[in-house]
């Protein structure tokens, strides 16, 4: 499962020097292209608590999910706590390489109740997170 959070829906056109002009609908019919045996689901909310009901809701049934929750990420210890109550692994991940950019982005309240966190490879950062998951999932019995 993969789900975004606030703002995510804009890919494409907003900020394209930093997020690329790519919408995240195009990326990910790519995606499943490249994985046709991978079921992957998709979720977007500009919410918070939007966002932790579908954590909380596909934390128990799925493989494992990538997480992108945008500026909650630096803000959202409820969204930290929701990772931490459900069972599937999560792997957060962001566009941009958050290390370069505002030091307000420099901290994420979400990367230690995750397996890890993969960052600054554009939209490719959600492949190589799809890549670890079906690591996890082959290899670590679905644990991290
Ligand atoms: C982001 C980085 C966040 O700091 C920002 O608020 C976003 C997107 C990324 O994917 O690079 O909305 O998560």
């Amino acid at each position: 499962m993969i789900i975004n959070g606030p703002n995510l829906n804009l890919l494409g056109k907003r900020e394209p020097t930093i997020y690329g002009s790519q919408s995240f609908e195009e990326y990910l019919d790519q995606l499943k292209e490249k994985y046709p045996d991978v079921n992957i689901s998709y979720y977007q909310s500009n919410v918070e608590g939007e966002l932790i009901n579908v954590i909380q809701e596909t934390g128990f049934i799925s493989d494992g999910i990538i997480l992108n929750a945008g500026a909650y990420t630096h803000t959202s210890l409820a969204i930290a706590d929701a990772i931490r109550a459900i069972k599937c692994p999560v792997v957060e991940v962001h566009i941009s390489n958050v290390f370069k950019r505002e030091e307000f982005r420099h901290h994420s309240f979400l990367t230690s109740a995750c397996c890890g966190c993969i960052l600054g490879f554009g939209l490719d950062s959600y492949r190589l997170a799809l890549e670890s998951l079906i690591y996890i999932n082959q290899h670590q019995n679905n644990e991290c």
